[in-house]
């Protein structure tokens, strides 16, 4: 692997003038290794997680990427499987939250509010990137899950209706506010395997 070598060169050259190097060679090595085993996990041991990977799950979505750094998520997070019937109603996806230690529930405002440039009173808008901005906070909790061992799956909440309205409702939600992602994390009850999907006919060089 080129980058890896040429990573590798500079931490050796960094060692040897003694300055501060780039990024360790073991840091990039977590990060692709982390990247390379995420897979969708979709069933899940009787074992709860705890308070501090649950915070751990939280703190790594919100690490996100937002257009103008907005935020706009927000998350449920549940542990009741009694509940889900009513939360989650005719989501195909049921039986995974059941099984699941906790569900997360990612929720964007599809709303911001800004200060006219010029000045003046703030004004509510759509916020063009909240989907965006979701997306990479799904990412990120499901990257953190698979860093603790634990395994846990993306299941689309936005754009479907049928999916998204029963949780808007029974989680009590405002109303500019959508779930946009449902993710039920545990311990991974099988083995699953994370999917090879390098392809170097999808990359194009300066121009398609
Ligand atoms: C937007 C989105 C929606 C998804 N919805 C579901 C879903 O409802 N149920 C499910 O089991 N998996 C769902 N997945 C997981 C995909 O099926 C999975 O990511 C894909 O098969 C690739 O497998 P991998 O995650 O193991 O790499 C979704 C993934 C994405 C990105």
């Amino acid at each position: 692997m080129i980058y890896k070598s040429f990573v590798r060169l500079l931490a050796a050259a960094a060692l040897v003038c003694g300055c501060a190097g780039p990024v360790p060679v073991s840091n990039v090595d977590a990060v692709m290794d982390n990247i390379l085993s995420r897979k969708s996990v979709r069933s899940y041991t009787d074992q709860k997680l705890t308070e501090e990977q649950i915070n751990t799950l939280l703190r790594a979505a919100m690490a996100a990427p937002s257009g103008s750094n907005v935020q706009p998520w927000s998350f449920v997070v549940l542990t009741d499987p009694s509940e889900y019937e009513t939360i989650f109603a005719g989501n195909f996806n049921m039986d995974k939250f059941k099984q699941s230690a906790a569900v997360f529930v990612l929720c964007a405002d599809t709303t911001v509010t800004r200060t006219p440039r010029g000045g003046g009173e703030p004004v509510v808008q759509p916020n063009g990137t909240w989907r965006d901005d979701l997306g990479a906070a799904t990412e990120n909790l499901l990257l953190a899950a698979e860093s603790l061992g634990l395994g846990a799956v993306w299941t689309a909440s936005y754009p479907y209706k049928d999916r998204y309205m029963p949780p808007k409702k029974a989680l009590g939600l405002p109303d500019t506010v959508i779930p946009y992602s449902i993710v039920p994390v545990g311990y991974p009850a099988g083995d699953e395997q994370p999917k090879d999907k390098w392809d170097p006919a999808r990359i194009h060089y300066g121009r398609w």
